[in-house]
């Protein structure tokens, strides 16, 4: 017989705290929240203060004055700086739970794990949702999640692979019969995408260029493949000029991004690759006819979807609203009997 462990209430979440973005899920309401895991920090009093949460927080990111400063608390997709982890995830519960609602009582949470995060890690995150307000907390591996969140049918006695390319990890998950049957983590997302277009810049334009503009490069004009043209788009972008130490303004074109970014794709597809390679060949038959399916902001990426396809001869797909599909996958758990086997997995 198969009984809940316990039943999930009107005021239970699903969080996908993930390296890039938050995203909560509310029972019975759907996804709430999306926002970049980011807090503010004010330190004018001695003691650091939270600021600002998410989106208001982001937008200070590079650019905060001496008494202020931004945090990622999370690095890789998993926490690392568990105090501000802690009062980040308070915010967004409260916020999910509308606002001046107190916690405790019965918030259940689910909290979704990377697959290839160890015990430490995983307490780490279990007990950061504990200390935020959560009453008891459940976990769920990411590709899992990831996979149900796709629409994909973990249940069932077919192999499906979905690759979540997230800001800090990509997890590669070979799903059958509700049970992760292969998974790989390698810690290459949009992030490492980011610093390749930084570095390149600073290599080829001696220009020294932020986060943030490296990020909306990659958003604007960003590609995985060289455009046939060998130039593509152009964008504007400015920066200090490393020996002269001055702002100034260079042209970049899409062919030089996309040949900057064309290490961490490259990785990005050894792991796909290899995961191929550790699939029971059952399984593998299934995937030839069903292909990939990628989840995540990574998977926005232009193009990435036909490189994968090219390397691996198998047909790719990039999912409904990738960046939602974890926290949505983790949400449906509180809502299904049959999926709520999933969590016991993790
Ligand atoms: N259009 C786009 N093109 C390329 N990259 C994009 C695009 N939109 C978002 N991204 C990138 O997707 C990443 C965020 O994706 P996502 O929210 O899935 O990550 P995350 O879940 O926070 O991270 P992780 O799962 O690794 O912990 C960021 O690096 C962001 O720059
Ligand atoms: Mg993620």
């Amino acid at each position: 017989m198969n009984f809940p462990l316990f039943s999930f209430g009107p005021r239970d979440l699903a969080i996908d705290l993930g390296t890039a973005n938050t995203v909560v899920y509310l029972r019975d309401r759907g996804i709430v929240i999306q926002e970049p895991s980011v807090v503010a920090l004010d330190y004018s009093s001695g003691l650091p203060k939270v600021r600002a949460v998410g989106e208001d927080a982001k937008l200070m990111l590079g650019k905060t004055p001496a008494n202020l400063r931004t945090v990622r608390p999370l690095r890789n997709g998993v926490i690392a700086d568990l105090e501000v982890a802690e009062q980040m995830i308070k915010h967004f519960l409260l916020k999910a739970l509308g606002g001046s609602r107190r916690l405790g009582g019965k918030t259940e949470v689910v909290m979704c794990v990377p697959s290839g995060s160890t015990s430490v890690e995983r307490r780490a995150i279990r007990d950061a949702a504990s200390n935020a307000g959560a009453s008891q907390v459940q976990l769920i591996e990411e590709p899992m999640a990831a996979a149900i969140g796709a629409g994909l049918p973990v249940a069932d006695p077919v192999g499906s692979m979905v690759t979540d390319i997230g800001g800090g990890t990509t997890e590669v998950g070979v799903i059958s019969l509700q049970g992760l049957a292969y998974s790989q983590s390698v810690r290459v997302g949009g992030d490492k995408m980011d610093e390749a277009i930084m570095s390149y810049v600073r290599r080829t334009h001696n220009l020294h260029i932020g986060e943030a503009t490296a990020e909306r490069v990659k958003k604007e004009i960003g590609s995985a493949r060289v455009p046939g043209d060998g130039r593509g788009m152009t964008i504007g972008v400015k920066g200090l000029h490393v020996e002269r130490g001055v702002p100034r303004e260079i042209e970049l074109t899409q062919a030089e991004i996309a040949r900057a970014l064309s290490e961490p794709v490259g990785r990005i597809v050894h792991a796909v690759r290899e995961a191929l390679e550790h699939t029971a060949p059952e399984i593998a038959a299934d995937i030839i006819d069903d292909g990939i399916t990628l989840t995540g902001g990574g998977s926005l990426l232009r193009g990435i979807d036909a490189v994968i396809a090219d390397e691996t001869g198998l047909p790719v797909r990039v999912a409904e609203n990738p960046m939602l599909c974890v926290a949505l996958g983790a949400g449906m758990t509180l809502e299904d009997r049959v999926l709520r086997g999933a969590l016991q997995a993790a």
